[in-house]
């Protein structure tokens, strides 16, 4: 099977696919919720030293095991292991998969709804009222089956065909749309009031609250790296064995937090010239509170428009990112086709994802706890694999196609993907579970439902 197995067209088309797939709901909706409500520029200096040393460091294990197995993540670690424990374990990763985008495709249907009902401005009366009309319930099942045919057309098309070529055309225009939107964000009133808390740090804040906000910062890390899931790992099973993996890592790494950060520039100015403050937000901010806000500012519908879009096509490079870690595992396991092994599991999606959209519980409970904890754990796992079983095998994988650079830190690297980043992640997973940590309601969006904040 290795032989006719997919693999990129080019270096560029791996890396646009990999930023697709960090860029997305995480960026736009869930970043700056987080750092609403963990201190504004306090959380946003702990999250940017997160991606620095804990993100491109896991990312790179996640690279070196799919790179180096060829295969989806099951097949990964029972591939370059002899043991059934860890072949065992790569099962958590499809079952992290579905979880994942039973959820994230309700949001995506979300998205699509409020896309379509800018142009006719139907939220613009009374945009909490709207949302709450919406988000659960039959038509949230609708447009979630909407948002899933799409991410399975793509899919269906293949690594090259589908995925390469779909996320060449979103991330150029997700770029290039988000510098117009910030631009106009920049002209509004409020815009220096949002941008003070966006960008100076509350050191007292910062000291006071150091402990909630490290599990908000390291959940919204991996979140938006996409680590933990088994997405990087497939995606550079797909890979040729000649190019710099740190330096691949690197620049995804910080395009992913490029645009993380261009969307705080985005929302923070709108919603400060609302005179709401960051106070309002929570997982409705994006649906609520600048729902509204589009309604009140100049050439608001137009902006809501370009908006809600930039959203969807970002939520639509992550979620393909989600189908792909299932469909390559039937692929590669079983030998079922990638058309078959798509309309297998979109059926599974319609189900699972139909729970999520019927019910403001099971989503919380999914899209928070159950996520959070399944994405430190996969990391932790992954990296803890990295470590002590391929061992050497990895830092000659990290070395291969690799600059002097990245010659030398391939030793150091493996001691902190061995045993310094999994200690922490054990850290922030039981920090974030002690009660002392509630009022740290960051990590995800179960502790405030979506419906709740508005
Ligand atoms: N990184 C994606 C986002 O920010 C979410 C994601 C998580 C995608 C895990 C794949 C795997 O929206």
């Amino acid at each position: 099977m290795a032989d006719t197995r997919e693999s990129w067209q080019t270096r560029l088309g791996f890396i646009l696919a990999a930023v697709g797939s960090a860029v997305g709901l995480g960026n736009i909706w869930r970043f700056p919720w987080m750092a609403s409500e963990n201190g504004g520029a306090a959380f946003l200096v702990v999250y940017l030293g997160i991606v620095l040393l804990v993100g491109v460091p896991g990312l790179l294990g996640e690279f070196v095991i799919g790179r180096r197995s060829k295969r989806n993540p099951v097949g990964a670690l029972s591939s370059l292991s002899d043991s059934k424990g860890w072949s065992a374990f790569g099962h958590v990763f499809v079952v992290t998969a579905v979880l994942l985008l039973s959820f994230y495709s309700v949001v995506g249907g979300w998205i699509l709804r409020y896309f379509g009902a800018s142009f006719t401005g139907a939220y613009f009366g009374n945009p909490g009222a709207y949302f709450s009309s919406i988000n659960y319930g039959f038509e949230a099942v609708a447009f979630h089956v909407l948002f899933l045919f799409l991410t399975a057309a793509i899919v269906g098309f293949g690594v090259k065909g589908g995925i390469e070529r779909a996320t060449k055309v979103m991330m150029p225009a997700i770029v290039v749309l988000l510098v117009g939107l910030a631009a106009w964000g920049l002209t509004l009133d409020g815009a220096s009031a949002g941008l003070a808390f966006y960008l100076s740090p509350d050191l007292g804040y910062l000291q006071t609250h150091f402990l909630d906000i490290l599990p908000a910062a390291a959940g919204q890390a991996l979140f938006t790296l996409s680590l933990g899931a088994g997405t990087m790992v497939t995606y550079a099973s797909y890979l040729g064995e000649d190019r710099s993996l740190p330096v691949d890592g690197t620049f995804i790494a910080g395009l992913n937090t490029l645009v993380g950060v261009l969307a705080g520039f985005v929302v923070f100015p709108i919603l400060f010239a609302l005179g709401s403050g960051a106070g309002q937000p929570g997982a409705g901010a994006v649906f609520v509170s600048l729902a509204g806000a589009f309604a009140a500012l100049p050439y608001g519908q137009v902006v809501a428009v370009v908006f809600f879009g930039v959203v969807a096509l970002a939520a639509l490079s992550s979620s393909i990112s989600m189908l792909e870690i299932p469909v390559s595992f039937l692929v590669d396991e079983y030998g079922v086709s990638r058309r078959k092994a798509t309309v297998a599991f979109t059926g599974l999606f319609l189900v699972t994802g139909s729970v999520n959209a019927l019910s403001a519980q099971v989503f919380g409970f999914v899209a928070g706890t159950l996520v959070n904890l399944l994405l430190t754990g996969g990391l932790a796992g992954f990296l803890l694999f990295t470590g002590w079983v391929l061992g050497t095998d990895a830092v000659a994988e990290l070395r291969s196609g690799a600059g002097d650079l990245g010659q030398r830190l391939a030793t150091p690297w493996l001691y902190a993907v061995g045993v310094v980043l999994p200690l922490f992640l054990v850290f922030t997973l039981l920090s974030s579970l002690l009660p002392c940590s509630a009022s740290n309601s960051g990590r995800a969006p179960s502790s405030r439902s979506p419906s709740a904040s508005s």
